[in-house]
Parts: structure tokens; sequence; C-alpha cells
């Protein structure tokens, strides 16, 4: 069997699948709004901080994982610490979820940008706008005909192979995507908002960078680099023999932090020309604000920015799919163009859930990102560090930087993902 395994052809391939995966609404919509009300440049300096000391760590915990056992997520926890295997399930469970309603919102992008290709947005007030978006989330068919498309959208990339789909789709779609938020900062930096947006999203304020603020940040840097399902993981088990996992995290995790300072670029500037307009997060932000001032900027600059927002979902979403597709080829020895349809039955029934019962949708969000993530990071960590043959991890690292690697794996990261996980209960 894992002689037949698909494999990334290129590091190319890789390098652009990871950044897909990372770069999502995650980016978007939470980073810029967590940034303004913890602290602007405060809690950047914390979201870094976190990054290179945690996150990394765990990205490359999992990336040891999939790389070394050439299996998705069960597999590969189950070949190294058997007993651990319920975190592998767990990340299946936690990836199938975050699919389902993630594609709720992919499909509201899909809505909107397929909207502003019919000019749909032209001459919009701030109260017609809130009025569409209640009444496309309201209206139950719309946003489950959207729903179904993103998600069938999905399945065809994934159901392409791992290569030819999801390689190739990064390849060419994670380059377009820089290009035209590129064009949308330069765009948003020529409004009379500019200042204040710059002001809100840089300036720092330590005084708001309290306990809940670090949880924040690292909880924010989990979500934005796909850590703790299992997706990084699974990616890993396509790499090629020779790849070199530092370098491919370092970029991972620098193209992820740009395009989320990028996002802010783009949508802070233009929240703040409109006078008395507060930034919120979410579904406002995108969906109700941005397409009033974006209409006002002419015809293109919508559809260049949702069809950017559109794509950001996708290339995520076909992360999380895979995760489940990985499982189902790897572990119950289904063919691949059998298991993407079973996933996609599985997903279009708990999305539709979450499309017309907004209480469902917030619990898996909640579930997913503040828990799973969370327990699963750790665990990756605790298993690669402690648990896994030294050697095998040694061998993935130059001897430089092992050392300082491994005291990150096994020490740094599970200690403060278990120090900030209590204090968010206490
Ligand atoms: N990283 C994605 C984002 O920032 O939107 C979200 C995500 C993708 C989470 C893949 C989990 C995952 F497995």
């Amino acid at each position: 069997m894992a002689g037949d395994r698909e494999n990334f052809s290129s590091r190319l391939a890789v390098i652009m699948a990871l950044a897909g995966s990372a770069i999502g609404l995650g980016n978007i919509w939470r980073f810029p709004y967590m940034v303004g009300k913890h602290g602007g440049g405060a809690f950047i300096i914390i979201y870094i901080v976190c990054s290179l000391l945690v996150s990394l760590p765990v990205f490359f915990s999992e990336v040891v994982l999939g790389k070394y056992t050439r299996r998705g997520a069960l597999g590969a926890v189950r070949k190294v610490a058997p007993k651990w295997s319920w975190a592998g399930y767990m990340g299946i469970i936690a990836s199938f979820v975050i699919t389902s309603y993630y594609s709720v919102v992919g499909g509201w992008s899909l809505d909107y940008f397929v909207r502003s290709i019919f000019g749909g947005f032209k001459g919009l007030s701030f109260e017609a706008s809130a009025g569409i978006f209640a009444s496309m989330s309201a209206s139950g068919w719309e946003t489950l005909v959207c729903f179904f498309v993103f998600l069938l959208l999905t399945a065809i990339i994934v159901a392409v192979g791992v290569d030819k789909g999801i390689g190739n789709f990064s390849k060419v779609m994670m380059p377009l995507l820089f290009l035209m938020i590129v064009l949308i900062v330069i765009k948003s930096m020529s409004l009379p908002g500019a200042k204040q947006g710059l002001e809100y999203l840089m300036k720092p304020d330590f005084s708001k960078l309290d306990g809940p603020g670090i949880a924040a940040a690292l909880g924010q840097s989990f979500f934005s680099l796909s850590l703790g399902v299992g997706c990084v993981l699974t990616y890993s088990s396509y790499m090629k023999e020779n790849e070199k996992i530092v370098p491919t995290g370092l970029w991972t995790a620098l193209f992820d932090t740009f395009f989320a300072l990028l996002a802010g670029f783009a949508v802070m500037p233009a929240v703040f020309s409109v006078e008395g307009m507060e930034p919120g997060a979410g579904p406002s932000l995108v969906f109700e604000t941005l397409p009033v001032i974006f209409s006002r900027m002419g015809t293109v600059v919508p559809i260049i920015f949702f069809f950017a927002v559109l794509i950001a979902a996708l290339s995520s979403s076909i992360s999380m799919y895979e995760v489940v597709v990985a499982w189902l080829v790897d572990e119950k020895h289904i063919s691949r163009k059998k298991a993407v349809p079973l996933v996609f039955v599985a997903a279009a029934v708990l999305g539709a859930v979450c499309a017309v019962a907004p209480k469902v949708f917030s619990a898996c969000d909640f579930a997913t990102s503040n828990i799973f993530m969370t327990l699963g990071a750790f665990v990756f960590s605790i298993v690669v560090g402690w648990i896994m043959p030294e050697e095998a991890v040694r061998s993935t690292f130059s001897n430089r930087i092992y050392p300082f690697v491994r005291f990150l794996i096994k020490w740094v990261a599970p200690v403060a993902i278990a120090a900030i996980a209590v204090t968010n209960l206490l």
C-alpha cells in the first residue's frame, strides 16, 4: 500500500498547498479584528512569538509524524503511540466538522462573488447590505445551494488527487490570491481612513494584552496554521523523502502571517474610511460592511475581493476534506474516487444543519477551534517529543538546529499550551 501512496511532485506544490491550507477565512476576517481588539502592534508581537515558539514546533511535530509514518492522522498516531490513537480520531472528526461549517461560509463567499459579478452591490447602503446578509443567511435555499456548490468544488479538487488536484490548484491560485489582495491593499490605502485603519492595526497598546489576549494570540495562530487536527500531518505524509521541513515550515508561517497582515491592510482602512464605523469580527465585517465600502470603489473591486475570499476558503477547505479522505483511503482501504463522495454526503448533511441552525454552527466552531485544536496540538507535540524514537525525529532535522527544535517540541510547546489552556479554564 505504502508504495502506491500519492505524493506532491515538487517542493513548490508542498509549500503552496500548506500555505493554501493556512491562508483562509481566519486571515481575512479573524486576524484583523483580533489585532485591533487585543492591542494592535502588541498583539502582533505576541502572535509572532507564539507562532515561532509554540505553533512552529507543533507544525514540525505534525510534519515529522506524517513524513515518518506516511499515514494520515489516525494511522500516524497509532503507529507511533497506539495509546494516543484517540487523538487521531479526534483530528479526523474535527476536520470533518470544520469542513462542514467552513463550507457554509465558503458558500456565502461564492454567493457574494456571483452577486458582485452581476453588479449586485451597486449603490448599496449599509441598511440594504445588512438586509441582504440577513435574508441570505435566513433564506434556507440560497445558502444551501451555495453551500452545496462550494462543497462540490472542494470535493472535485480533492477527487482529482493530491498532486494534480490539490497541488496544481494551490500552485496557480496562491500567487493569484496574493496578487488580488495586494491590489485591494493599494486601493484601500488610498482611502481617507487609511491612517486610522493602520493605527488600529499597528499602534501597540500593551495594556490591552492580558491573559485572554495571549490565549487568543495562540488560538489564532493554531487556527491560522491549521494545526492540531492532522491537516499539516496529512499533507506532510505526501511529501517526498528528501523534503527539507524547516524551510518549508518557515515559509508557510511567513506566507500566512504576511497574508494576514495584508488582509488587515486591505480591510481596516476601508472600514475606517466611513465615519463612525467600528470594525466587527466575522460575517458582519466581510459580508455587511465591506460590500458597501468596496462597491463605492467601482464594480471590479468587490469582484476581486470576493474572488479572493472564495479562493482562500477553497484552498483551506480542500485541506480539511483531505484529512478525512486520507483516513478512508489509508485505514479503510477505500479508493479516493469512492471516499470523496462518501465524505461529501456526510459533510453535506452536517453542513446543511449548520447552514440553517446558527447555534449548531457556533457550537461546531467553538468546539473545534477552542478545544479540539488545542488538545490535538498538545498531543502531537507530546507524541513526537516524548514517545517517538529519537533517531526518527533527529533524522528529519540538521544537527545544528536539532537540539533547539527538540527543546521547543518537548518542553516549550506542551507546557505553553497546557498553561494557556489552564489559564483559560480558570
Ligand atoms: N487555516 C484556516 C484559516 O485560517 O482559515 C482554517 C483551517 C484550515 C483550520 C484547515 C483547520 C484546518 F484543518
